[in-house]
């Protein structure tokens, strides 16, 4: 018994498997019932009394031997599967914390809904334009300071190519395409070669409106307006037209708004006025309409334009506009939304 015993021990000692089908057959080999070591237990009672104890022992050495051989077999078995190059060892580890939105695309999205509310449909266009989707269309004089290097940026001094100065350019590519009626919204960065400041940056946000029917009027613009500005800063927010002037809308106004912050009794945000300012408007102008081929007899239509970064300092207060592109998370982190 015990010469049996010594032989399984070395037996076990130099096994080799490479697949699971072989450990497994192992196991059965040596481990399972009727395996080569329960024979053995088996064969136990047969030994002679004094001699007992001393294979019991050889017998429970060999036991653990050959299941700690088979376990050895497995692991190395599993790890070398995991080197297998199907699995990918640059992914990321899980859990990736997850992000939060960018304040500005917060406020940018809450700008669409509101406009989506009143049937607009978003429409987007390029950040690198030409001139005349960007001034001629709509109807820039061609000394207008608009135009002048300090504000545009050019693409290789191509003074035809620039980086578009506002999204007011993208309502003249969708009625360049579209007959009326038109009724869009249209989201976007656009760039200005301006001196970067708290106040200032070189790029930032516009969201534009623009539409355009049968029959569309003045009241339809301040309508709208008031909708906006109640939707976005609340129910009790008053709005106010001054005139002011755009070359693509005729008459053009600017809007502001009474100030959230003394609710329209004079602070220093508001420079004692009560009123902020927060958009130019004002009814397309018939020679834009005629640019981009639409009807002026039979069309007429509104368009306004805001600025998102102007929009978000006013509903948070975030006193830098450069920290909406510093990505600092602290700031960012506070920006939690569920959507
Ligand atoms: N495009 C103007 C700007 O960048 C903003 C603007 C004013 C847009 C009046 C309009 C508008 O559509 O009617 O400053």
């Amino acid at each position: 018994m015990i010469d049996k015993i010594n032989t399984l021990l070395a037996e076990i000692e130099a096994l080799k498997a490479e697949k699971a089908e072989e450990i497994e057959a192992l196991r059965i080999k040596y481990l399972s019932k009727k395996g080569e070591i329960s024979l053995l237990m088996s064969d136990f009672r047969n030994v002679a009394a004094d001699q007992k104890r001393e294979v019991g022992m050889k017998l429970n050495v060999l036991k653990e031997a050959a299941q700690n051989r088979i376990n050895e077999l497995k692991e190395a078995f599993e790890s070398k599967d995991s080197n297998d190059d199907s699995i990918d060892l640059t992914r990321t580890a899980y859990p990736i914390p997850l992000g939060t939105r960018h304040p500005l695309s917060l406020v940018k999205k809450e700008i669409c809904d509101i406009f989506r509310r009143l049937g607009f449909s978003i429409a987007e266009g390029p950040e690198v334009e030409d001139d005349w989707h960007v001034f001629s269309a709509l109807n820039f004089a061609e000394d207008h300071p608009a135009r002048d290097m300090q504000d545009t940026f050019f693409i290789a001094h191509d003074p035809q190519i620039v980086l578009r100065t506002h999204t007011s350019s993208v309502q003249t590519r969708v009625m360049e395409k579209e007959q009326p009626p038109i009724r869009i919204i249209c989201p976007g960065r656009v760039y200005r070669n301006e001196a970067i400041s708290y106040r200032a940056h070189c790029f930032f946000h516009q969201v534009e409106a623009l539409y355009i029917d049968k029959n569309v009027s003045f009241a339809d613009l301040k309508q709208a307006l008031l909708f906006f500005a109640k939707e976005m800063f609340g129910a009790d927010t008053k709005i106010r037209l001054r005139p002011s002037y755009f070359p693509f809308t005729e008459p053009s106004a600017e809007m502001d708004i009474s100030c959230g912050i003394c609710g329209g009794k004079g602070c220093a945000f508001c420079k004692h006025t009560g009123w902020v300012e927060i958009l130019g408007c004002g009814m397309v102008d018939p020679n834009v309409l005629e640019n981009c081929g639409i009807d002026s007899k039979k069309y007429t239509g509104y368009a306004l334009g805001m600025g998102v970064e102007r929009i978000t300092n006013l509903k948070y207060r975030v006193k830098d506009l450069r920290m909406f592109s510093e990505n600092d998370i602290r700031f960012l982190n506070q920006f939690e939304s569920a959507h």
